[in-house]
């Protein structure tokens, strides 16, 4: 059932006249037409929740640690980046660690960093990397000193394999407003729990705020410490980290992003941290940069040449991408933005058989059934997707629920490659099994936390590439 908004009832009978003529031509082609979800919910924006919120509380105490993250920090993932802030002096960049709660009998020691942006100084961002920890184990670890010292705990993932079951979260464009509060709420509190969260980028949109109020840096990482330092959230770089703003006299790209979020790029051979790679329990995950150079002959381009072959599909069967900008949206928000970055490397993406692409971006949520757009010449013209088995999924979800609101307005008709699509704010979790099936769930926040608003198995491309994606199986 299709569904059009705010039409008159001729125009919306007009309307459905021409989707269903279309819908019958799409069905030539894909055995179910995809999904518009009736659900409406409020389209208003959300400001950002105020600074006296209870989800910025400042941790009590002189210069005590706040803003603790923690993401892998190495390829193999029996490394941790951890990462704090101090506000009032440098004090002390060690991390203590152990297996038993009260005896963390091993340390190692990072470095602090400050930044200005325009006339704000940061307070000093610590990252430090722990290293040759055990698999699946669990550990404790604390910052700061003295009667300020932070205690927390996470838990290593199994050593890489083709069965190892993993359950990773999929957050986007989060923001801080109420609407993200119940995104991560929502999140934490889904019975299937993510261990690790892939985040497809727009962090904080601090630089909604005048002077890109960099404070919103640091309230953002108070308000989501309470996932963020107990498992790792694996960074992509969004549009909202740019914060280039030459009328403040700032030039650098990304600086504020950089400072704050430390990736291991270099563990993967990047030389870059906004394109990097890492293997976690059975999937194998690479990062792209929608804003950095990805034409031929570029860092990113040759980096990516030179990664897909590597991957090891009886090590890590599942092949994930994670990148900001989405090739495959049917939403009139940032309609085709992804493009140009498609049409580089989407044929890469069907020879190597990408399982699933998650973006961000759009303030909404759409799956793509498995389709591809990769026999176009300038001579041949052939230029629309097609149904393709050896193609990835599409996930967009920049649905975390920022400051920007919800993208409500769709590209009609429904293009026959999209299979779901709503504009809700929500999250979604990806329960690896085995080497052949994953389950999939995006839950919308007005929902209690166990309902899945769309959900789908995954058939894993390389161990059993059978048709999964709702147009050829229900
Ligand atoms: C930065 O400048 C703005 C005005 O441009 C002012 O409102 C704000 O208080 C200043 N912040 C600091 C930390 O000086
Ligand atoms: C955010 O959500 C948490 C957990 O549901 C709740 O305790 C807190 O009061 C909320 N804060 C705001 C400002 O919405
Ligand atoms: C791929 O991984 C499997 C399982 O870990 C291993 O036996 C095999 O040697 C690896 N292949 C290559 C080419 O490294
Ligand atoms: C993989 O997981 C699926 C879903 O749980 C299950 O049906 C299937 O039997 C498993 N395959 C193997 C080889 O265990
Ligand atoms: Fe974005």
């Amino acid at each position: 059932m299709r569904h059009s908004r705010s039409t008159s009832p001729a125009a919306a009978a007009a309307a459905a006249a021409t989707v269903l003529v279309l819908a019958i031509a799409a069905l030539s082609v894909f055995c179910e037409a995809g999904k518009t979800s009736a659900f409406v919910r409020k389209a208003e924006k959300t400001p950002d929740m105020p600074l006296d919120s209870d989800v910025f509380r400042v941790p009590p105490g002189y210069n005590a640690p706040q803003q603790v993250h923690i993401t892998q920090g190495n390829h193999d993932g029996s490394a941790m980046i951890v990462s704090w802030v101090t506000e009032d002096e440098v004090g002390s960049s060690l991390v203590l660690y152990g297996t038993s709660e009260n005896h963390l009998e091993f340390k190692a020691k990072g470095k602090a960093y400050t930044y200005r942006f325009y006339n704000y100084t940061s307070g000093y961002i610590h990252h430090c990397t722990i290293k040759h920890l055990k698999h699946d184990t669990k550990y404790y670890y604390a910052v700061g000193i003295g009667h300020t010292l932070r205690k927390f705990w996470f838990t290593t993932p199994p050593k890489a394999g083709p069965d190892v079951p993993y359950t990773f979260g999929i957050i986007g464009d989060l923001g801080q407003t109420s609407d993200s509060n119940m995104t991560l709420s929502h999140y934490e509190l889904n019975p299937t729990k993510g261990q690790t969260v892939l985040y497809v980028g727009d962090l904080s949109y601090a630089d909604d705020h005048p002077n890109h109020d960099n404070v919103r840096w640091d309230t953002w990482a108070r308000f989501v410490e309470r996932s963020a330092a107990y498992q790792p959230w694996i960074w992509t770089a969004g549009n909202h980290e740019i914060d280039f703003a030459p009328e403040l006299g700032e030039t650098r790209p990304f600086k504020p992003y950089n400072y704050r979020y430390h990736v291991p790029y270099k563990a993967s051979g990047s030389t870059s941290p906004f394109w990097y790679s890492i293997k976690r329990g059975s999937a194998y995950i690479i990062v792209l940069a929608s804003y950095s150079a990805y034409g031929k002959y570029t860092p990113q381009y040759q980096w990516l040449e030179a990664e897909l072959p590597k991957v090891n599909r009886s090590e890590t069967p599942w092949l994930i991408v994670l990148l900001h900008s989405p090739w495959y949206n049917s939403n009139d928000y940032h309609y085709m933005e992804g493009e140009s970055m498609r049409a580089m490397f989407e044929a890469w993406f069907v020879k190597y058989k990408v399982d699933i692409v998650f973006a961000g971006h759009v303030h909404a949520y759409e799956r793509s059934e498995r389709v591809s757009n990769i026999a176009y010449t300038i001579a041949n013209g052939l230029c629309s997707p097609v149904p393709d088995q050896s193609a990835p999924v599409y996930i967009t979800i920049g649905d975390g629920g920022n400051i920007e609101g919800l993208a409500t307005i769709m590209t009609e008709p429904q293009p026959a490659y999209s299979a779901y699509r709503e504009a809700s704010f929500g999250h979604a979790v990806l329960d690896v099994k085995n080497r052949t099936h994953a389950y999939y769930a995006w839950h919308r926040n007005q929902d209690g936390c166990a309902v899945e608003a769309d959900s789908m198995w995954f058939f894993n491309r390389f161990w059993h590439p059978a048709p999964d994606s709702s147009a050829s199986v229900r």
